[in-house]
């Protein structure tokens, strides 16, 4: 079982938003795709762009890097535009009003 950790309020991020958080010193990104909660490591594997303020596709369920915009699978991590260089994902549950990542 592995252990969450509380990244934010459930209530702060709005639905389509995603957000960046530091959780035990890893930077992660946390979207919110119509009140389902995904997370992903925060370090684009091209040059390391941040995912969490990229753009947010809710119907797809991915997200574009805000630097040269190569997608991901928030479900899985996939990267849709290289395929040999996916993210990390992470599981998140919410709990008590938090999200809670499991890094
Ligand atoms: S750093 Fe993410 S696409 Fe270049």
């Amino acid at each position: 079982m592995p252990d969450f950790v509380s990244a934010l309020a459930a209530a702060t991020l709005q639905p389509g938003k995603g957000e960046s958080v530091l959780l035990n010193g890893r930077r992660i990104a946390v979207f919110n795709v119509g009140g389902e909660f995904f997370a992903l490591d925060d370090d684009c594997p091209h040059r390391g762009g941040p995912l969490g303020p990229g753009w947010l596709d809710a119907e797809q369920c991915k997200v574009a890097c805000p630097l040269h915009g190569w997608e991901f699978d928030l479900r899985t991590g996939a990267c849709l535009t290289v395929p040999a260089r996916p993210v990390r994902s992470h599981p998140v549950r919410v709990a008590d009003g938090w999200v809670e990542v499991a890094i």
